[in-house]
């Protein structure tokens, strides 16, 4: 199996009752990368992979896989499989024969047919589970039989829509270490559909942010939580702190200051905003500390206090109405609700961004 690169040159999707669910779109996923689109519920994540199997035509602009349009190809004979969020398999066969069922198509006997499943799952780590019934696997199991059926085909690009999602969250976490694992081994590309950071940012080579139809951000997963290219972006990806405000300075140094209910705070200025400007500050909860001359200093009261074992997170009030949430490590001197405590976060700790949308996740600390 090798992977093969996929290519949106322009794609539009525009519905047949005339709502445009992906806006133009440009787009290039490597050959063998795992590629991930995420975004929020109904922002065009489906839209995109149908026209990539071939089951919507787009209204504009093209398809390219492997440097071929794939203008007027159908879904059976692109080089694409899919992979739906709930998947099914066919009960009465068994695990063997449910990864062999597109084989049979192809003329394959049925000695050729077993070779092959067994080395697909085998690949998958289920050979010993061959001869049962789908019914006797457990959800990750048949999960991973699904995959198997969808190499059969030996697919060069193999789409995935949420596959995890019917699975509980420890099973969630395991399969995204196998199906990385997977996509490693074959070298197949991987487009993998998600509405969950978590696992976008754990599996993926680089990582489509998509709102509303549009992609706004292409990127490795450490560019997209570390320099987010729009408030949408910074707001969805990751936990984060924001501040609406309007620019009042701008330094020398790459940081500007922007006046905010929370004061006057100065963070990084990526996008070279200028005086006057309405824009957000983000500042990751972790980007947060106790102490004392911090170039955004606040003395404030701890409101809500969580410990989840290796961390701890606070919520901290720094003025009426205003909230900062800061992840601590867990050293043991943890403070408690009510307590004072001076806190804040260096300039180059926070990202000053043109107000934009904010994701519905994000936390709407300041409006
Ligand atoms: N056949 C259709 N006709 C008209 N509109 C559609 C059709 N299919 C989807 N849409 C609309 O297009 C938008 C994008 O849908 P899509 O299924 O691509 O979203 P998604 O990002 O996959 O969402 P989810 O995470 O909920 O699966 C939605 O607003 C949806 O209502
Ligand atoms: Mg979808």
């Amino acid at each position: 199996m090798h992977g093969k690169d996929v290519t949106l040159d322009g794609v539009a999707i525009t519905y047949p009752n005339g709502f445009t669910a992906v806006h133009p779109t440009n787009l290039k996923v490597e050959a063998g990368e795992f590629f991930s689109i995420l975004g929020p519920s109904g922002c065009g994540k489906t839209t995109i992979l149908r026209a990539v199997s071939g089951f919507v035509d787009p209204s504009q602009g093209k398809v390219l896989i492997g440097g071929d349009d794939q203008q007027g190809i159908g879904p059976n004979t692109r080089p694409t499989a899919l992979i739906f969020q709930n998947l099914a398999l066919f009960p009465l066969m068994s695990v063997w024969e449910n990864v062999a069922f597109g084989l049979e198509a192809r003329g394959a006997s049925k000695a050729e047919r077993r070779k092959k499943a067994l080395e697909l799952l085998d690949l998958v780590a289920l050979r010993d589970q061959a001869d049962k019934k789908p019914q006797e696997l457990s959800g990750g199991q048949r999960q991973r039989v699904a995959i198997a059926r969808a190499l059969a085909v030996e697919p060069s690009v193999l789409l995935l829509d949420e596959p995890l999602s019917a699975l509980d969250l420890k099973l969630r976490q395991h399969m995204r270490a196998e199906l990385r694992d997977i996509q490693k081994k074959t070298g197949v590309t991987f487009i993998y559909i998600t509405h969950d950071q978590g696992e976008a940012l754990t599996m993926s080579d680089r990582i489509a942010v998509m709102n509303a139809g549009v992609v706004e951000q292409v990127g490795a997963p450490d560019e997209v939580y570390n320099a987010p290219a729009t408030a949408f972006v910074a707001s969805f990806v990751g936990e984060v702190n924001q501040f609406k405000g309007r620019i009042v300075e701008i330094r020398e140094d790459g940081l500007a200051v922007i006046e905010t209910v929370a004061g006057v705070l100065v963070g990084k200025n990526p996008k070279g905003l200028t005086t006057g400007d309405a824009a957000i500050l983000f500042v990751r909860p972790e980007q947060v500390q106790p102490g004392q001359h911090l170039t955004n200093q606040f003395t404030g009261q701890v409101m809500r206090r969580d410990l989840e074992g290796a961390f701890i997170n606070y919520e901290i009030t720094i003025r009426e109405g205003a909230q900062l949430v800061m992840h601590t490590t867990n050293t043991g001197d943890g403070v408690g609700v009510g307590a004072e405590l001076s806190v804040g976060f260096q300039g180059n700790g926070g990202i000053i961004l043109p107000e934009g949308q904010l994701a519905r996740t994000g936390r709407e600390l300041a409006a």
